[in-house]
């Protein structure tokens, strides 16, 4: 094989193998954009979290907003997560067991888009409950692959 047809497939091997992690320059903006995303989406969910805990009035209008927002950003995490991402407080169970983590990443966008609904509809009572269980998706997937 010629060196140019050699550099040629190495550079296109390289651009199927990386393509979700080709967004980003490098593995640092990975790592700073799920931890941006991760920070956005904790501080519209600790806002309905408030209005749960009683410690904050509940308004129709405001949750709906918070979890809007919640639902949006956490679709977008996880393409940060590409090979040789590695670092933040990433654990790298993340990478040796990546069918478990992304299984975790799917149910909590399914427990998030179960209190969006609640939100929307405006049911105290309905939020309160699809809230519960969506903090309980964030812990289960930060027990086992966030560090402390
Ligand atoms: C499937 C796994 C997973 C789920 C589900 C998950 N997280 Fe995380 N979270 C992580 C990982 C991994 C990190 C560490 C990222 C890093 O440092 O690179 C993290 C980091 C964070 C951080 C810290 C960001 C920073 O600046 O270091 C916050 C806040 C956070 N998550 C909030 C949440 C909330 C709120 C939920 C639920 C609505 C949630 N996470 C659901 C895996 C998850």
């Amino acid at each position: 094989m010629k060196l140019r047809n050699i550099v040629f497939s190495t550079a296109a091997l390289l651009a199927i193998s990386s393509t979700a992690f080709a967004q980003f320059q490098n593995a640092e903006k990975a790592v700073d954009y799920r931890k941006s995303v991760f920070t956005v989406m904790g501080t519209h969910f600790a806002r309905i979290g408030a209005v749960v805990k009683g410690e904050a009035s509940y308004n129709k209008e405001d949750v709906a907003k918070n979890a809007a927002i919640v639902t949006m950003m956490s679709t977008l995490p996880w393409q940060a997560f590409g090979p040789g991402t590695e670092g933040g407080h990433a654990k790298s169970e993340i990478w040796s067991d990546n069918a478990k983590f992304k299984s975790a990443a799917e149910k909590m966008q399914l427990a998030v888009a179960d209190l969006n609904k609640a939100a929307q509809s405006g049911d105290l009572d309905a939020i309160k409950k699809t809230f519960g269980a969506a903090g309980q998706a964030c812990k289960s997937c930060h027990d086992d692959f966030k560090k402390k």
